[in-house]
């Protein structure tokens, strides 16, 4: 039986990707940081086989301890400060997470066991201010949010332990990729669960940022199938996992409020708090390789997307109301 170490384990990703492994016949570890973690019993809910071993991104040898108790074939590295408005306001702790976390757990790979193989979770934001369109492996950098530097530096350290110590390790240039058990801060939940409280007339206002950035949104199930690929071939490489469509987050409002019968201009108010000293205006992804090589495509397209995503907004809404709270 393969097993796989996850960091990130209780976030979006973190928890497809163990349901996927597991489904897979893996023997799965997530590392969880800090005491207490509300997360937790989310993940043991869902996928009741996950062991959980203590470690944090921000500290070395609870990397280098983590692997020794696991003694993991596969590592796959989604933990990180993910959120790109947050590492505007914490820039140096989000280098250390989502930058530097990244060389701590390939020093821990080169300490405890170099047959490991590798997954880094690298981004779209990477190209930040897009020199082509749309974007593929060989599309030049440019982050425009220090999230985006940090995710640069992941991704270059982990092609340069690859070159420089033989190691199978992989980066996924991920483009979007929601669903229901996504984060609240992120626009496309945010809104959906928003489309759900005013539905249900819990809420009148939507307040939010720049409705003119265009994103290439998937569905998160999809994009962790082609995480597994990626550490199945005979040689480590880097591949963009995207759609290959774009929409604006006015797109995204106007199929998300006629979804349940609403019209977002009703609704939706502009908040310069959301607005973001530097953005990212148009991304869309040329999934070529991992088509090709890994056999991957996407299988929720946008319209559906977003109507699950709503739905689901809406039944956790209706439950929440039923029992006198609101749903997180
Ligand atoms: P997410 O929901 O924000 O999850 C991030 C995870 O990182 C959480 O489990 C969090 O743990 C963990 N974490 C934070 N700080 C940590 C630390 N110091 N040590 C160990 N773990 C820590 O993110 P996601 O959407 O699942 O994305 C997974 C990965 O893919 C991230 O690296 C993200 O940057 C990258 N990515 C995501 C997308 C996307 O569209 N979703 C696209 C491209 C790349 P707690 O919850 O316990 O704090
Ligand atoms: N979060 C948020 N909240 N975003 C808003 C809002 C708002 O109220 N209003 C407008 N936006 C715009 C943002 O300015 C951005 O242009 C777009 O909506 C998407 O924002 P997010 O959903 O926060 O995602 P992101 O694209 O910045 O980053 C996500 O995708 C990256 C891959 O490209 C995250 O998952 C990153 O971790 C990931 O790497």
């Amino acid at each position: 039986m393969k097993t796989a170490l996850i960091t990130g384990i209780t976030g979006q990703d973190g928890l497809y990707l163990a349901e996927h492994l597991t489904a897979n016949g893996y023997s799965v570890y997530g590392l969880v940081h800090g005491q207490n973690n509300p997360r937790l019993s989310v993940v043991e809910r869902i996928v009741p086989g996950v062991e959980f071993v203590e470690g944090d991104l921000l500290d070395q040898s609870s990397l280098i301890a983590a692997l020794e108790t696991c003694q993991p074939s596969d590592v796959y590295n989604l933990g990180a400060i993910s959120f790109v408005g947050l590492s505007f306001k914490q820039a140096v702790l989000t280098g250390e997470v989502t930058g530097l976390g990244v060389v701590r757990v390939l020093e821990a790979i080169r300490t405890v066991n170099k047959e490991i193989r590798f997954y880094q979770a690298s981004s779209s934001e990477m190209f930040g201010k897009v020199r082509e369109t749309p974007q593929n492996e060989q599309t030049p950098f440019h982050p425009r949010s220090p999230y985006g530097v940090a995710k640069v530096y992941g991704h270059y350290i982990t092609l340069n332990y690859r070159e420089s110590y033989n190691l199978f390790a992989c980066s996924g240039i991920l483009f979007n990729h929601e669903s229901e058990r996504r984060g609240h801060e992120f626009v496309t939940r945010k809104i959906t669960n928003g489309v759900a409280k005013i539905k249900l007339g819990m809420q009148k206002q939507l307040a939010l940022g720049n409705l003119d950035a265009q994103r290439d949104w998937g569905y998160a199930g999809d994009y962790v199938r082609a995480m597994h690929l990626m550490l199945q071939q005979d040689a480590p490489e880097d591949y963009v996992i995207a759609t290959g469509e774009t929409h604006s987050v006015r797109e995204f409002l106007e199929v998300a409020f006629s979804h349940a019968g609403l019209k977002w201009e009703d609704h939706v108010v502009s908040d310069p708090r959301f607005l973001r000293p530097a953005e990212v205006d148009l991304l869309i992804g040329d999934a070529t390789k991992a088509r090709t090589r890994l056999g991957w495509q996407p299988t929720v397209s946008f319209p559906a997307l977003v109507a699950r995503m709503v739905d689901n907004d809406i039944r956790l809404q209706e439950a929440a109301l039923r029992r006198g709270v609101e749903e997180l």
